[in-house]
């Protein structure tokens, strides 16, 4: 466990498309798997091939063209899906097989009619039949966030026993609170005998706002995966965004974590995504939402423009953003509008903005924003709004 080398797993083709609306077809999910490949991600979650013949054959061509990331196949703990998701991965450098099975007693009840014993067996059964094929095998048990953390962790040991490679812990409901969460990966780095022979992994759905916090508590307490998304797309809420915990983790990196990802291309990569699933990101989403790097009240603008680090933590080419913006509302405040009119090549006096500020928050009464061409208005104006002031 002291590697602190965190492997990212995209599964924007895999839970992601399954969003309503964000449907791909095969060449979109070869270009963003590519485009992924080339951000650093180490394991790329093509799809579910048992689900369609179209998912099927992205998730074949995906694993002819990807190079250097591993290609994950879904599939349930079932004979013919991992057969399935075996046959898409043929030619893939790096092919691995995801498959399990709930383990909550909801999902054992509910969804199987089974024992803990039976579903115990099962889990087995599927990796020693994933194992057939690959050497590279993830179980994941659905629903761990709610599943006991004994029965967990018995599971856990026999499917690693098994020959499981990672082992998946779902918050597939997002209903951890993250120093819980956090205490289920430490339960079974203290309770499961054989774990050091596995990677542990984070998959959690953002139903409650935790999915990021969540994950991180996962890293902190022995998790070396993170299941994410671009944008955080994915089922309900979606899942942990990829771009907010990799820059926590660089953000952060005195506590030694890191990732293989290249930042600069974070906000092209959520552009991309965006684009190509037709699913705009919100305004206020961190890292990569339009105000990411927006500065609009008076307060902030002023010790902005003294410095930008009194307000940004992250500098916006980092994460490959155009660019920090000076945003003019009726609560920005005079070094904002001054600055603003020397980029416009206007060179005003202090007691000429003390003019143009009065007039300005006329203006920013009425209107959203104010534009370059309402300053260039003011600006034109200037020696009739000195007379009538
Ligand atoms: O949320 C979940 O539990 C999943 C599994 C299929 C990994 O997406
Ligand atoms: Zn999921």
């Amino acid at each position: 466990m002291s590697d602190k080398k965190i492997h990212i797993f995209d599964t924007t083709l895999r839970d992601g498309e399954q969003v309503p609306g964000c449907k791909l077809n095969a060449s979109e999910k070869i270009e963003l798997a590519l485009a992924l490949e080339d951000l650093g991600v180490d394991i790329i979650e093509a799809g579910f091939p048992i689900s369609s013949p179209g998912d099927f054959a992205s998730v074949h061509e995906i694993s002819k063209v990807i190079k250097n990331a591993s290609v994950c196949g879904l599939s349930r703990a079932v004979e013919k899906d991992i057969e399935t998701a075996a046959a898409a991965l043929k030619g893939a450098v790096r092919p691995r097989i995801h498959t399990g099975i709930g383990t909550s007693d909801s999902h054992i009840k509910a969804k199987f009619n089974a024992t803990r014993e039976e579903i115990l067996a099962r889990a087995i059964q599927a990796v020693k039949w994933a194992k057939n094929f690959v050497d590279d095998v993830e179980f994941y048990a659905e629903d761990a966030g709610r599943t006991d953390n004994d029965y967990l962790a018995r599971v856990i040991e026999a499917v690693i026993k098994a020959g499981a490679t990672v082992v998946n812990i779902p918050d597939t409901t997002g209903y951890c609170l993250p120093h819980q969460y956090g205490e289920k990966i430490a339960y079974l780095v203290n309770n499961v005998p054989n774990i050091d022979k596995a990677i542990i992994s984070c998959h959690c759905h953002n139903d409650l706002g935790l999915a990021t916090a969540n994950s991180i508590s996962g890293v902190l307490n022995g998790a070396r995966q993170i299941e994410c998304t671009i944008n955080g797309l994915g089922e309900r809420a979606g899942n942990t965004s990829l771009e907010e915990v990799v820059m926590i983790l660089k953000q952060h990196h005195t506590l030694g974590y890191y990732t293989n990802i290249r930042t600069q291309q974070l906000n092209p990569m959520s552009r991309l995504v965006s684009d190509t699933m037709r699913m705009p990101v919100q305004a206020n989403k961190a890292i990569v939402g339009s105000n990411a790097f927006s500065h609009s009240s008076g307060i902030h603008q002023d010790g902005f423009l003294k410095d930008a680090q009194t307000y940004e933590i992250i500098a916006p080419e980092e994460v490959g953003a155009d660019g920090s913006k000076i945003v003019l509302t009726a609560r920005s405040g005079r070094s904002a509008l001054a600055h603003r009119f020397h980029k416009l090549g206007h060179q005003f006096t202090r007691n000429d903005i003390d003019v143009l500020y009065a007039e300005f928050l006329k203006v920013a009464d009425k209107k959203k924003e104010i534009d370059d061409e309402d300053l260039q208005v003011m600006a034109k104006n200037f020696e009739t709004i000195v007379v009538t002031t």
